[in-house]
């Protein structure tokens, strides 16, 4: 069966939690309790296929604000390149975020992908 990976995003008191347990058990939560991270799974068929849905209800976040960055991997297979810098970059830019190009192989920018990260978190 196919599994299918769902992050509910959102600011907090929006419902997100709300919609998820509405639609894994079938209530709804009249209390606001703000949720710090829960998953849930479930089985449904959609158009004839099962399917086991795997939902993460995250905690409300300014989506607009969210640690981030783009991250281009494989930079040791440089022959075989099919994403340019410039492209990178750009995409980077519109999301006003950092571009790292690394690789898990050679092991580079590996650590600074996860600190760039664990800065902007401490910035917040
Ligand atoms: P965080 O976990 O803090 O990010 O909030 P959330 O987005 O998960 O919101 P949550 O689902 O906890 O809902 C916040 C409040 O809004 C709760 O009191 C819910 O009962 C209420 N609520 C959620 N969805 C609806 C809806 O469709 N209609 C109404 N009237 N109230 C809703
Ligand atoms: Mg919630």
């Amino acid at each position: 069966m196919r599994e299918y990976k769902i992050v509910v995003l959102g600011s907090g008191g929006v419902g997100k939690s709300a919609l998820t347990v509405q639609f894994v058990q079938g209530i709804f939560v009249e209390k606001y309790d703000p949720t710090i991270e829960d998953s849930y799974r479930k089985q449904v068929e959609v158009d004839g296929q099962q399917c086991m849905l795997e939902i993460l209800d995250t905690a409300g976040t300014d989506t607009d604000d969210v640690p981030m960055i783009l991250v281009g991997n494989k930079c040791d297979l440089e022959d075989e390149r099919v994403v340019g810098k410039d492209q990178g970059l750009n995409l980077a830019k519109s999301f006003s975020c950092a571009f790292l190009e690394s690789s898990a192989k050679a092991k580079i920018n590996v650590n600074e992908i996860f600190y760039d990260l664990v800065r902007q978190i401490n910035r917040k």
